[in-house]
């Protein structure tokens, strides 16, 4: 323990004088635009708006899958659907530290934005779903969101709603009984990989340089100098890798949660994934306060600086945070205009 101590002041005191020196330049530089789109590109990857579907079945499973998204018949309490907790007013999140589902019960996490979920290596916080589908068949089961005791239950809601006989055999053609919680996950699915927000960071990495303001870019800099862009890279600007929450101090005592969520590690029972959670992706980070697994903290600079002490060791400036606040917001995509509950089925459909 000594010897570690020593060996960090030691270390500290040699890099020092260099950091100070780095810091100093950083904050005068005005960033040259060029090599910064050249520096973020080779990090980062741009989206763009997904191509219409080209064949007729995958287009009426995504009206299906948006159809269902904003269906609440199928929960417990009739109250509930995916929209509930993902509502097209808080940019695909809930703006609650933790959610509320069926019943009015918690969940024990915050709900991320689905934007952009697509482009996620797994799903949820602790990556304990490997797929859209995977989470939206169980979502139907999960005692805090559907609370249906079984499959069976929640696909017996969704057949007797009568306009959905017609829909699942349009978009899952060749089945003999496409209403199964399978297709169910399949046309969410569907609808939700139409969900990319493209922003202004996407016209920057394709080449217009002046898509980004300068404290924009300042902050962009700032963001890859640093090593923030070392977890959060690719086109979600992360969600493509696990990594400890408090690698150089424990999370906790920054965010000020009394009793710690272990992340991964109550998934896999391995030690080595001790607070452990999924990076997760920044695009509309802006628009999806409180931040972190458990919603702890509610102000996006304050979430900037706690990241950088507990994952960075570094405490930034007012410059630096407010910059790296600022490039954060061009990373604010339009809400796409099919996250809207569709018109209803025509009367005659809905009760033949
Ligand atoms: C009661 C609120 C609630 C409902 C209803 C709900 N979700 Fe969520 N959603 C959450 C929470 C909370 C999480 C984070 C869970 C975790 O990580 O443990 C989440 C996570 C997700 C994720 C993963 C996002 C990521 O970045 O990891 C996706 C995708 C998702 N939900 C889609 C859906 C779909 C589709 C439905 C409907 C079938 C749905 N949700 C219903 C609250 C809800
Ligand atoms: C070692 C990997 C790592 C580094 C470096 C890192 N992050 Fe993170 N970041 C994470 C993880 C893991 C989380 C999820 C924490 C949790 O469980 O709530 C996260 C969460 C966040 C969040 C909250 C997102 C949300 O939706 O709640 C923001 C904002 C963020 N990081 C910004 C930054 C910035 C800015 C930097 C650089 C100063 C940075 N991160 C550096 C791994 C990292």
């Amino acid at each position: 323990m000594k010897f570690v101590r020593v060996v960090l002041i030691l270390f500290t005191a040699s890099v020092w004088p260099w950091v100070m020196t780095t810091q100093a330049q950083t904050r005068s530089d005005t960033p040259d635009p060029g090599s910064l789109r050249a520096d973020a590109a080779a990090i980062f990857l741009p989206i763009a708006p997904p191509l219409a579907p080209r064949d007729g079945a995958s287009a009426q499973r995504i009206d299906l899958g948006r159809r269902l998204f904003f269906e609440n018949r199928v929960s417990m309490d009739g109250n509930i659907s995916c929209a509930f907790c993902h509502s097209p007013e808080k940019q695909a999140s809930d703006g609650l530290p933790k959610s509320i589902g069926v019943f009015g019960k918690e969940n024990p996490r915050n709900a991320p934005s689905i934007f952009n979920a697509a482009l996620n290596f797994k799903q949820h916080w602790r990556g304990d779903r490997e797929s859209l589908e995977e989470q939206a068949e169980k979502s139907l089961l999960g005692p805090a969101s559907f609370g249906n005791p079984d499959l069976a239950t929640a696909i017996a809601k969704l057949k007797a709603i009568p306009a959905y006989g017609e829909a699942f055999k349009n978009a899952f053609p060749n089945e003999a009984e496409p209403i199964n919680s399978k297709n169910w996950a399949r046309a969410i699915a569907a609808f939700e990989r139409t969900l990319l927000t493209p922003s202004v960071f996407d016209a920057f990495l394709s080449g217009n340089t002046t898509a980004l303001a300068p404290r924009e870019q300042a902050g962009l800099r700032k963001f890859i100098d640093f090593g923030c862009a070392g977890c959060h890279n690719g086109a979600g600007v992360g969600g493509r890798s696990f990594q400890k929450f408090g690698v150089q101090t424990d999370y906790w005592k920054e965010t000020g949660v009394e009793t710690p969520d272990k992340g991964r590690a109550d998934v896999t029972k391995d030690e080595a994934d001790l607070y452990v959670f999924k990076v997760p992706e920044l695009r509309n980070v802006a628009r999806t306060a409180p931040y972190f697994h458990d919603g702890a903290v509610d102000d996006l600079t304050r979430a900037v600086r706690i990241m950088a002490k507990t994952q960075l060791g570094r405490t930034l400036s007012d410059a630096d945070a407010g910059e790296i606040v600022a490039f954060l917001g061009a990373l604010t995509g339009q809400v796409p205009t099919n996250y809207s509950p569709p018109d209803p089925y025509p009367d005659a459909q809905e009760h033949k």
